[in-house]
Formats: structure tokens, C-alpha cells, sequence
């Protein structure tokens, strides 16, 4: 079986699969609550939060599973994109216990992670496919060939990320952090029509989300409390409405102009209830592997080649993709 870590953000968490992709405990702990209260993640308190949760989550992991470490085939690793100082705190964890059992190790990346929680059982999708990777950091539209190899981009996002702009406009709305689910929650008593927030077309198959966020921006600034209090569900609605359309309209584009006969989507924007509804022949990842987990990076494990006990003591993290 495959030991996964991930730690690049917020959640500390670690997972055993099996080599054909059966996922035999997937724990992750959310550092959310810890990082409400800055309405954000703090990377410095995100790094020493991770290094006190990363050995009781792999316990945690191996209890569950009633595994031991000597059960451990292979240790597998997110190395990057992410907050490095927390990156840091999951590679060192992964070398330690590879070292020790001299086991190889597998340098996961988590853009790879995120499209491979696919591949795990029961959905088992086989490439190639339409990618739409919409998360708290990335949007965008990849064109996957095969398991393991780099996909090639198609569409990005020019400024923030889908997920940010969930976050940015829950932050608007007065709502808590991470505020995706928040919005997800609120917008199912709102009426999506109340306000007509625009949906950017830039050129190509990119994505733009600073204007809808700006456009809300506007909608609440100088407003009373009260009006805010009942206007919220509306807001709501109409701002996930329009940040949904046009995830949905790039992925048709992206289909038609490829010629894609499968679309899938991943990350956690592919938990939004509207986007789900929404994209209905798309395969959708299962909600418990659309946020941060390590059972995807067990998955993408399985499609990397592993470094050999000891090579990989020398292993680095790396913060974004060059
Ligand atoms: N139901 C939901 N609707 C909309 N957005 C959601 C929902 N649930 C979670 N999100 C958003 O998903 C994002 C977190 O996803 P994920 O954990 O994949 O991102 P990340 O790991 O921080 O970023 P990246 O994977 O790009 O490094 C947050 O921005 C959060 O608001
Ligand atoms: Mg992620």
C-alpha cells in the first residue's frame, strides 16, 4: 500500500491506497478554524500547525486502516505548489519514514494530485479527458493525454483563481473564511437573477475573476447593515451564479474546440453544488477529494516514477510551477 501526505496549505492530511487505486483511509485535518480569525491562511501558523498534527494524522491513518508502517510500500509526497514552510513540514515527514523503512519515495505534484483524485476507485476515469481544475489557487482548463505525464494547459486564469474569488466575495458578504461552501450554502435561498453581475470574456479558453468580484465590491459598498443582512442570499446566488457560468461556458468551449468526448472536474470549486448541477455530463470527483487530501496524492503516485531509498534525502520543495 501507498502512504500519501499532503500539507502544501491547510490541511493536514494523510491517506493509504492501495496500487489499484482503493482508497483504505483518507484523513485530513482542517486548520481552517485557526486561520478564520485572520480571514486567511497565516503560512507561518499554517507551518507550525502542520508539523504538531502531521504524526497523530499518520497514526490516525494507519489506526483506521488497522495498517502499520511495516504495511507501507512506498511513501508518496506533495513537493509543490504551495506554502513552502508547510511544504517543508510533509517532505520532511515523508523522508523520515521512507528513510527509516527504507522505502522509496514518490515527489507528488499537487496540480497532479488534484486531477488524479479521478483515478481512484470507483470512478477509475482512464485519459484521455477535459480537465477543469478549479481550486482555492489555480483555474484551469487542461487537455489530460494520459496518467502520468504534464497536461497540456489550454485555459487560465489572468488574475484570481476560482476558489479566491469565493473566499474574496464571502469576505465581502461578511461571511466566514473559507467562504466557497459558505456561498454554496447561503445561495441555495437567494435568487441568482436579483443582481446581474458580469461574467468576463477575455480571449482563448482564459478566465477572469476580478471583475465579478469588483462588481460586487460595489453592490455592498456604503450599504446599511440591515440592507446587507437581507440582501445576502441574493448576493450570494447571483455571484456564485456568475462565477459558475462562465466555469461552464469555458469548459463547453474547451470541449468543442478539442473535440473531447469526457469532461471532468476537480479541486475544490468541484464541490459547488451549481457547478455540479451545472456541468451534468461531466465526471465529477467525489466531494470528500475535491478539497486538499492525500489520498490523491497517493493516487498520482502511482503514475511517478519513485526515487530509490536513500536518493531522495536531498528532496526540496518548491512554492509555485515556473
Ligand atoms: N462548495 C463550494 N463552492 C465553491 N467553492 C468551494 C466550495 N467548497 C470549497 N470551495 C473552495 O475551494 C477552495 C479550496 O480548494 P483546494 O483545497 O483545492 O484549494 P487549495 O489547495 O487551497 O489551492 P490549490 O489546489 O490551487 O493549491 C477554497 O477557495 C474554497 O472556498
Ligand atoms: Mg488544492
Amino acid at each position: 500500500m501507498i502512504l500519501g501526505l499532503e500539507t502544501s496549505c491547510d490541511e493536514t492530511a494523510a491517506a493509504l491506497v492501495t496500487h489499484d487505486g482503493a482508497i483504505l483511509t483518507n484523513v485530513v485535518s482542517s486548520q481552517a478554524e485557526l486561520h478564520a480569525r485572520y480571514g486567511g491562511v497565516v503560512p507561518e501558523v499554517a507551518s507550525r500547525r502542520h508539523l504538531e498534527l502531521v504524526t497523530p494524522v499518520i497514526r490516525e491513518a494507519l489506526a483506521e486502516a488497522k495498517a502499520e508502517l511495516g504495511d507501507v510500500e512506498l511513501v508518496a509526497v506533495t513537493t509543490g505548489p504551495g506554502l513552502i514552510g508547510a511544504l517543508l513540514v510533509g517532505v520532511a515527514a515523508a523522508k523520515a519514514i521512507a528513510w527509516a523503512r527504507r522505502l522509496p519515495l514518490a515527489a507528488v505534484d499537487h496540480l497532479h494530485g488534484h486531477v488524479a483524485s479521478l483515478y481512484l476507485q470507483p470512478v477509475a476515469l482512464e485519459p484521455p479527458f477535459l480537465c477543469l481544475l478549479a481550486s482555492g489557487g489555480h483555474t484551469l482548463l487542461l487537455d489530460v493525454r494520459d496518467h502520468g505525464s504534464k497536461p497540456r494547459v489550454l485555459g487560465t486564469t489572468i488574475d484570481d483563481a476560482a476558489g479566491e474569488a469565493f473566499d474574496k466575495g464571502a469576505r465581502l458578504l461578511g461571511l466566514g473564511y473559507p467562504g466557497g461552501a459558505e456561498i454554496d450554502r447561503l445561495a441555495r435561498s437567494g435568487d441568482p437573477q436579483a443582481f446581474d453581475f458580469p461574467v468576463a470574456r477575455v480571449p482563448g479558453l482564459d478566465f477572469s475573476f476580478s471583475g465579478v468580484k469588483t462588481a460586487l465590491l460595489y453592490a455592498v459598498r456604503d450599504k446599511q447593515a440591515a440592507w446587507l443582512e437581507a440582501a445576502r442570499p441574493d448576493l450570494a446566488a447571483s455571484y456564485q451564479r456568475a462565477i459558475v457560468r462562465a466555469l461552464v461556458e469555458r469548459t463547453q468551449q474547451a470541449a468543442e474546440q478539442t473535440g473531447a468526448t469526457k469532461a471532468a472536474v476537480v479541486g475544490g470549486v468541484a464541490a459547488n453544488s451549481e457547478l455540479r448541477a451545472s456541468l451534468g455530463g461531466a465526471v465529477l470527483a467525489p466531494l470528500p477529494l475535491c478539497t486538499d487530501n492525500a489520498a490523491m496524492i497517493a493516487s498520482a503516485a502511482r503514475y511517478v516514477e519513485p526515487l530509490p531509498y536513500p536518493g531522495y534525502l536531498g528532496l526540496d520543495a518548491y512554492a509555485s510551477t515556473a
